[in-house]
């Protein structure tokens, strides 16, 4: 029976290796295996817990204010010995972390076979997303299956030289977690949530992290902020800030104390979801972000100059905006005050998958391990 070692280290890793694991862990065609490098810790131990995944190893390597060496070294000793104790026929890795490139490497050095989940993916920027960008690429060339959740990413691939027959187009699985997330009856536990799901302004889900946004650009954003809210009466921006030091200090030196913004720790998947279904306009840098509220119906503004994800765009429900502050300004509040184009933006789409993604990678994983005859490809 092959054995599938699955490896993952951060929040939105987690989220969207979370309902593969528990596939695979289902599937008796398959041994399975789980280790998290733990680059995030408490934002990965929510996920954990809500997917109810128990590691067989834990690295445990998250210390605060790592650098991306810091994080490199640890993940590259950390496996050595877990890869040579457990030996598997394939690892698989999710994206573009650096967890995700460092096992990669370390699968390689080992001559372990490599699963990307996640492939294909680019902006054609090596500094946008930083390192992100770098570190899906070097991992689709260590990589033996490439799992490629849109039909644009695969064609990316095929650009690459990669062997066709080892491209799935998949769909993504995080659209998998979020229709197992996200429930008309779900009830809100904050208090802080719940007074503000009562009141009736239009709350505006602003998440920011990216390395490129640190500094002057994420200062843009905050600004942007508490000007948009003492222009409009009619919103609450509820801000669940990333656990990153660098990012707390700066939002709360701007829009600390701030009346109808909500700063809250970092909420656990499900609250999140439904918080995202609950909310007028999504603002965010956030990679996975752009994928789940499209099929929530919700406008996106992307955070960001670059996104690898253009199928949003081109459906029309997310828009790249960048970090000027005034572009900012301009974007959500024509969204606040034209009805036609808020209209046009909230359009429920699918373009990133239809919750069957998980089924499909481990069809593809019985197609290479000679088992099963090739899956059916995702359509848009
Ligand atoms: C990482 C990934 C990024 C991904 C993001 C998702 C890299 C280089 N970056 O960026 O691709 O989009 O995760 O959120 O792989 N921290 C905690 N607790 C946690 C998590 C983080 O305290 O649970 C703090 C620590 O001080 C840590 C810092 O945040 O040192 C930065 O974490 P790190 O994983 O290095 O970078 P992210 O910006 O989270
Ligand atoms: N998310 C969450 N709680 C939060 C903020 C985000 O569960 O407070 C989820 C979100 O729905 C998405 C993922 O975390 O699935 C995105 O993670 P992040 O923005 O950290 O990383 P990125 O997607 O940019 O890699």
């Amino acid at each position: 029976m092959p054995k599938i070692l699955t490896i993952f280290g951060t929040r939105p890793e987690a989220i969207k290796m979370a309902p593969l694991v528990n596939a695979l862990s289902k599937n008796n065609e398959f041994e399975t295996k789980v280790a998290v490098t733990a680059q995030h810790r408490e934002m990965l131990d929510q996920v954990l817990g809500l997917f109810q995944i128990i590691p067989d190893y834990d690295l445990d390597i998250m210390q605060h204010g790592q650098t991306l060496n810091q994080v490199t070294s640890r993940v590259l000793n950390g496996l050595e010995g877990v890869l040579s104790k457990e030996r598997p026929d394939l690892v698989l890795v999710h994206g573009d972390t650096t967890t995700t490139f460092v096992s990669a490497l370390a699968s390689f050095y080992q001559q372990i076979p490599v699963g990307h989940v996640e492939a294909g993916l680019r902006t054609d920027n090596i500094y946008s997303p930083f390192p992100e960008e770098m570190n899906r690429r070097l991992t689709g060339s260590i990589s033996n299956i490439h799992l490629a959740p849109t039909a644009q990413a695969a064609a990316n691939l095929r650009k690459e030289n990669i062997e066709d027959n080892m491209i799935f187009i998949t769909g993504n699985t995080v659209i998998d977690a979020l229709l197992q997330t996200v429930g008309k009856d779900y009830s809100f536990t904050d208090p802080k949530l719940i007074e503000v799901l009562e009141n009736d302004s239009k709350i505006i889900l602003l998440t920011t992290h990216r390395r490129e946004n640190w500094g002057q650009p994420m200062k843009n954003i905050f600004q942007a902020v508490k000007e948009l809210l003492s222009k409009h009466k009619d919103i609450t921006v509820v801000f669940p800030i990333h656990k990153n030091p660098q990012i707390r200090k700066l939002a709360n030196e701007i829009l600390g104390n701030l009346a109808r913004v909500v700063m809250i720790e970092p909420l656990d998947y499900q609250p999140f979801a439904n918080l995202m279904k609950k909310s007028y306009i999504v603002m965010t840098d956030s990679g996975g972000m752009q994928e789940e509220a499209p099929s929530l119906g919700k406008p996106v503004l992307v955070l960001r100059d670059t996104t690898e994800r253009p199928e949003a765009v081109n459906a029309g429900t997310v828009c790249l905006v960048g970090t000027d502050k005034a572009r900012i300004m301009e974007q959500v509040s024509v969204l606040l005050e034209d009805q036609e184009q808020y209209r046009k933006m909230s359009k429920a789409s699918n373009p990133y998958g239809d919750g069957r993604a998980c089924e499909r990678i481990i069809g593809a994983l019985s197609y290479y391990f000679g088992t099963t005859d090739r899956p059916d490809d995702f359509h848009q």
